[in-house]
């Protein structure tokens, strides 16, 4: 089993520096790749209420803590608050009902997915459209949003909170009005899309940066990166796999990866990556891939005023 080392956050608790994603895992796929995992050393856990899979990820965590095999304590569970319920009314209620499809009573770090808004049009209706198809965005201020989330610290109901999808600007405006610091931004973060300039804005805040879509979600031929020859050559001189070879040059950037898998063999690969060290020149010619394209731009939402890829960074 891989024994996968830790980061201490700003507010002196501890996460694993690898976590397994689990968009798009579904029912008994989702169960059985979260339980592959644990027996594999994983004890980071990505999931979001949008992915509509909380309940089958906290089976199978409370399923392997009824075997003996973890303690709650042992595992760091992250989810998020979806953009439907950004009303500061409803973010109490959101926490629990993530709770409540995960049968446990905390989360480990529970983050603002987006930093815009949608109306709400009842807790399943994900994307709230008007009769033309165009996505309802609400005006709610993730500040306000940002406000809520901090009392449910207090309540003990989340370890720790966080934000998703953050540029610097809007991280700069929220420090300025919270009470709590946001422990985590997690970003789309993959050889095409390297952030070093956010990821050292987070870095100089102390504000860990988790990364999605490491392997450039590579269903689809979105992003080719495990394809590349260029990658696949140093792989080879690791004994590593262009995938391995990625996850490693992303935790060396200051990045925790969270790659998704359903697959066993690819769940073990993806950990297996704290044996070797990448030079300073494979390292630099992972950078070189960096074209700023992102996989997930979330257009419909770019008239909101807090949509957050209009900035630079
Ligand atoms: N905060 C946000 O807004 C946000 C947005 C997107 C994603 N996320 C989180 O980030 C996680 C990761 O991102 P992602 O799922 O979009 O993309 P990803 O992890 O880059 O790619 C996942 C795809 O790669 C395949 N794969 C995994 N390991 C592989 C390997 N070693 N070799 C070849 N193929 C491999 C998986 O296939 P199999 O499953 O078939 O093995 C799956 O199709 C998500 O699952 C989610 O938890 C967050």
């Amino acid at each position: 089993m891989v024994k996968i080392p830790t980061i201490k956050q700003n507010d002196n608790t501890v996460m694993p520096i690898i976590g397994l994603g689990t968009y798009t895992s579904t029912g008994g796929d989702c169960k059985r790749a979260v339980k592959d995992a644990i027996d594999a050393g994983y004890r980071h856990f990505d999931t979001a209420y949008f992915y509509e899979n909380e309940a089958e990820v906290g089976e199978a965590i409370r399923e392997k803590i009824a075997e003996g095999a973890i303690k709650r304590e042992d595992v760091y569970i992250v989810t998020k608050l979806w953009c439907h319920f950004h009303d500061p009314e409803r973010v109490e209620k959101a926490c629990r009902l993530s709770l409540k499809n995960f049968g446990l009573d905390y989360i480990d770090m529970y983050l603002m997915h987006w930093p815009y808004a949608y109306v709400y049009e009842g807790d399943r209706v994900m994307f709230p459209t008007d009769p033309s198809g165009e996505v309802k965005l609400s005006d709610v201020d993730y500040v306000d949003t940002w406000k809520a989330m901090e009392k449910l610290v207090g309540l003990g109901l989340t370890k720790s909170i966080g934000v998703s999808n953050f540029n610097s600007k809007q991280l700069t405006r929220l420090l300025s009005a919270a009470t709590i610091k946001p422990v985590h931004n997690q970003i789309e973060a993959h050889p095409g899309l390297s952030q070093k300039k956010l990821i050292e804005f987070c870095k100089n805040l102390n504000i860990v940066v988790t990364g999605y879509c490491p392997l450039g979600r590579p269903e689809g031929n979105r992003g080719d990166f495990l394809n590349d020859k260029k990658i696949i050559e140093i792989g080879k001189k690791y004994n590593k796999s262009s995938a391995q070879v990625i996850l490693r040059w992303l935790v060396d950037s200051g990045v925790v990866p969270i790659p998704k898998s359903v697959t066993k063999s690819r769940i073990q690969a993806n950990i297996d990556i704290f044996d070797f060290q990448l030079s300073a020149e494979d390292r630099q010619v992972l950078d070189g891939f960096n074209t700023g394209h992102r996989i997930i731009p979330m257009t419909h939402a770019k008239n909101s005023p807090h949509y957050p890829f209009h900035e630079e960074f």
